[in-house]
Parts: C-alpha cells; structure tokens; sequence
C-alpha cells in the first residue's frame, strides 16, 4: 500500500529471486519493485479506460502464464494484498495449479489492514462486513447495521459495464437510497485513502452519509459506515447457555 514500508519479507524474497516479475500497481510502487528485480513488466499497461476489466484481467492471467509455460520462476506482485478484491491472482494460481505448476500466493498488507490502523476501528468490536459496491447494489445483500459494513470501490459504485474509472452523482445517489434502508441520511461515514508514499497523511474525512452524492471519490477510496444501531442481545440462546452452566455446577 505505501512505497518502502509496506511489504512482508517472504514476498519480497520470492520477488528478488524470480526470473520474471509482473507488477500491477501506482508507477511509484513499480520503481519500488524495480530495485527488487529489474526483469519487472508492467501489467497496468492492460488497463484502459472503457476497456471492460473482464478482458484485462484474462490478459494479465495469459502474460503471466506464458512465462510460466516456458518454464521460468514468476511472480505477480499486486499491491496490497494479492487475493483481496484482485480476480487475476487467484486465477492465474488456480490455472497454473491445474497445468500441474506449483503455484502458491503469500500475503500482504491490503487497505483493510491500513484502515483498521488509521481509523483505530477494532473489526472484531461489533463485526464488520465488507462488500464491493456494485455487487451491494446488483444483489440483494443482508446488512447487519450493528456491524461496520466497508464498501470497497465506491468510485465506481454501479457500473454494469466493468468499464468505467469512475460513475457519477447519480449512481452514487442510489447507493445512497439502497443504504437509507439501514442508515439514515445524517449518519456518519469516513471516507479512507492509505496514502501510496509515507510521507503523505492517510485520507480520513468524516461526512454524512447524504454529503456521500457530491463528495469526491477516487479508484482507491473506501468507505467505513459504522453501525447504526445498538447489538440486540439473543436472549433465547444466552437463557440455554445459563443452563448449561447451571447443570455443569
Ligand atoms: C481492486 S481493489 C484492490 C484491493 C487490494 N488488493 C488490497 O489488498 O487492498 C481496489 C479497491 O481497494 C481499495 N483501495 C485500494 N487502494 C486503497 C488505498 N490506498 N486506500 C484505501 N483503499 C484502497 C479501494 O476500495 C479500491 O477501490
């Protein structure tokens, strides 16, 4: 997530000792990465706007697969953590598994992770949901408003296309409508941007949940709702569990 401080020691070993290395991410975390292993190619470049992502996601799979086959050590390195909300790692790894590759992923640092820490939001206080914004919004989701829910992608919340860099005030207003089934208008949510160099502060900025419409996102803002409403306490099984106890003694 930030350049120079965010990496795990075995992902970085497996990036200095691979033949070929693919990296998608900011230019700045490429240049990071290049002084790790100067073999590095850029899968950004398969990125486009109005390109469906479905088709840039393939191109990534295929890239890094033809190395594979030819028989070189490869890694993918994604910023953040590979295997949260990123499709081509899990499949290029499922893929090469099936060629009869050993293929395997390591961890890293994901923007769940910095948000926690920046925002001092414990995710086992209540329990948190995490969605990406457009799937909330094609399917029907349950929402538990005592949880944090975090909704990832919120730049482009709603668009069909998989095409967009981003979707504007109208599809942000039905986001908002769809969350005003849980959380009402004057409700307090944080918008979060982990900052890509250290030297910057993290974007933490505490709106309404109506100020949501007109406020400026960008492709890596999340968005934090804490809960709405209060735990209900599950009487019935805290009566059977007393019961338990009371039997033990
Ligand atoms: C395709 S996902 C990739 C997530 C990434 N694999 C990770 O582990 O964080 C992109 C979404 O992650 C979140 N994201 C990415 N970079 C972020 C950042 N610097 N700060 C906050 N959220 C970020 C945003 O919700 C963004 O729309």
């Amino acid at each position: 997530m930030t350049v120079g401080a965010h990496i795990a020691p075995i992902a970085r070993s497996h990036i200095e000792n691979a033949d070929i290395v693919f990296f998608a991410g900011h230019p700045l975390m490429e240049m990071w990465v290049t002084e790790m292993n100067s073999n590095l190619h850029s899968l950004q470049v398969f990125y486009a706007e109005g390109k469906d992502r479905r088709i840039t996601y393939k191109e990534m799979v295929n890239a890094m697969m033809t190395e594979v086959r030819a028989g070189k050590k490869v890694v993918g390195a994604f910023y953040g953590h590979p295997g949260v909300f990123a499709l081509p790692p899990h499949n290029v790894i499922k893929i090469a598994k099936k060629e009869g590759y050993a293929a395997h992923m390591v961890p890293g640092i994901s923007a769940e992770d910095c948000l926690y820490a920046d925002l001092g939001v414990d995710p086992g206080k209540v329990g948190s949901q995490h969605f990406e914004a457009s799937q909330f919004m094609f399917y029907q989701r349950q929402v538990d408003p005592s949880a944090y829910l975090i909704l990832w992608q919120v730049g482009i919340a709603g668009d069909k296309s998989a095409a967009k860099f981003s979707t504007g005030k109208a599809y942000r207003q039905i986001l908002v409508e769809l969350l005003n089934e849980n959380y009402p208008n004057e409700h307090k949510v944080a918008l979060y941007e982990c900052p890509t160099v250290a030297i910057r502060e993290p974007r933490i900025e505490w709106i309404t949940l109506g100020d949501f419409i007109e406020a400026e996102l960008s492709l890596i803002t999340t968005m934090l709702i804490p809960p709405s409403q209060k735990l209900l306490k599950n009487q019935s099984i805290i009566d059977r569990l007393a019961l338990l106890e009371k039997n033990a003694h």
